[in-house]
């Protein structure tokens, strides 16, 4: 029999104990600690797992317990210190999103995690969730043609958050799927938004993404809005997708419809518009908890010694975005071009990744 992973979690705030629950259901590892430097949390999540041990000591984490691997769930502004030296100490780490504070932290981590030989996996949960898996799948076929533009609105009321802004907070779940369906990197970022409630902590953001052959997304974030909205819409040139999150069992919803122009007219009462009405298809889809899968995928990754699908360059991806984005937002929603990133495989164009990962 295989000896179970090792794993202990480092921040048991918010999201952290939906991590500890995860890896303390799975068969394949051993939840052996917990970590944070608030005792009053960690009170509270020995209360609801007396087997697994407590402690505000990260070093004692580290290198007292003899685990195999180590998930950072502290505030982004932790996430480079925590994990640097979880890869130093050679454990296989995984880091919620988004990954690190700068591109340049996120490099030299995957510089330690290379050179190590450890696996190092960044929370794009949404990519381990079965309606984006099947969204992804569904372009993939050509079922909706070329995609056209994707909007996106993540909006609710809170959590603010006192080190990111709003877009470091929510738009990397959007970015991910985005990168994701289409496939592509984008070339230039717009940003426009407004610190409201916390002075210098954008609380609404508007961010454009810029991909080639005329494609681009929009997103739009807030913590200032009365009702909770997950929703987004890909247009393609034969169908459009809406997502909506929010919804029980009827995630996606496939719009047969579409608009040409005629494509030769030769007076203006010649030209008309086709518009098409199909019917609406929505597609059956298994309830999974998509944190499951991925906590799934980076045990599997540490055991197969494989890469995940969400590593440490898709990380660096985001955060160039999210980086360009707040350049932008200094410039009042002024374009920020992404450069090509040397070296590094899959940021300047890469084809749609395969769908064919073994998630459980
Ligand atoms: N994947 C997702 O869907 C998702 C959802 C929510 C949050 N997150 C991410 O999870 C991370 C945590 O977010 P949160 O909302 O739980 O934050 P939080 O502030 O609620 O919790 C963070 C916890 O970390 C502890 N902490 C802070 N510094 C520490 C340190 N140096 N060592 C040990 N513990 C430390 C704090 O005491 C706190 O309990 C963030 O990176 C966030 O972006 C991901």
């Amino acid at each position: 029999m295989k000896e179970p992973i090792l794993v202990g979690v480092v921040g048991c705030g918010y999201w952290g104990p939906n991590l500890v629950r995860n890896f303390k259901g799975l068969p394949n590892c051993h939840l052996r600690a917990m970590c944070d430097v608030s005792e009053a949390r960690l009170k509270h999540m020995s209360s609801l797992y007396s087997d697994v041990e407590g402690m505000t000591d990260f070093d004692h984490m580290l290198n007292g317990v003899g685990l195999d691997a180590v998930v950072v769930a502290a505030p982004v502004k932790h996430h480079y210190s925590l994990a640097k030296a979880s890869l130093l100490s050679g454990k296989h780490t995984l880091i919620e999103k988004p990954m690190a504070s700068s591109s340049a932290q996120c490099e030299e981590l995957i510089e330690i995690a290379e050179r190590n030989g450890v696996v190092l996996m960044v929370g794009h949960t949404f990519l381990y969730s079965a309606p984006v898996r099947k969204i992804v799948e569904i372009v993939q076929a050509g079922d909706i043609g070329e995609i056209r533009y994707i909007n996106s609105r993540r909006l609710n009321l809170g959590l603010f958050q006192k080190d990111i802004n709003v877009a470091w907070d929510l738009a990397p779940h959007d970015i991910s799927i985005i990168l994701q369906v289409l496939g592509e990197f984008p070339r230039v970022v717009n940003c426009q938004g407004n610190a409201h409630v916390t002075p210098g902590i954008e609380d609404v953001t508007n961010i454009s993404l810029t991909f080639g052959h005329k494609r681009f997304a929009t997103i739009q974030s807030s913590w200032l809005e009365p009702r909770k909205i997950r929703e987004m819409t890909i247009v393609g040139t034969r169908r459009m997708i809406v997502y909506d999150d929010l919804e029980t069992n009827e995630k996606i919803r496939i719009y047969d419809v579409r608009v040409d122009r005629p494509a030769h007219y030769d007076t203006f009462a010649d030209f008309h518009y086709s518009y098409h009405y199909g019917d609406i298809y929505i597609p059956y889809i298994k309830q999974e908890e998509p944190l499951r899968a991925e906590c799934q995928h980076f045990l599997d990754c540490i055991e197969k010694g494989a890469r995940p699908l969400t590593g440490g360059n898709e990380g660096l991806e985001l955060v160039k975005i999210l980086e360009a984005a707040s350049a932008s937002l200094k410039g009042h929603g002024a374009p920020v071009t992404l450069s090509r990133s040397p070296g590094r495989p899959g940021l300047e164009s890469r084809s749609i990744r395969p769908n064919s990962l073994a998630l459980t």
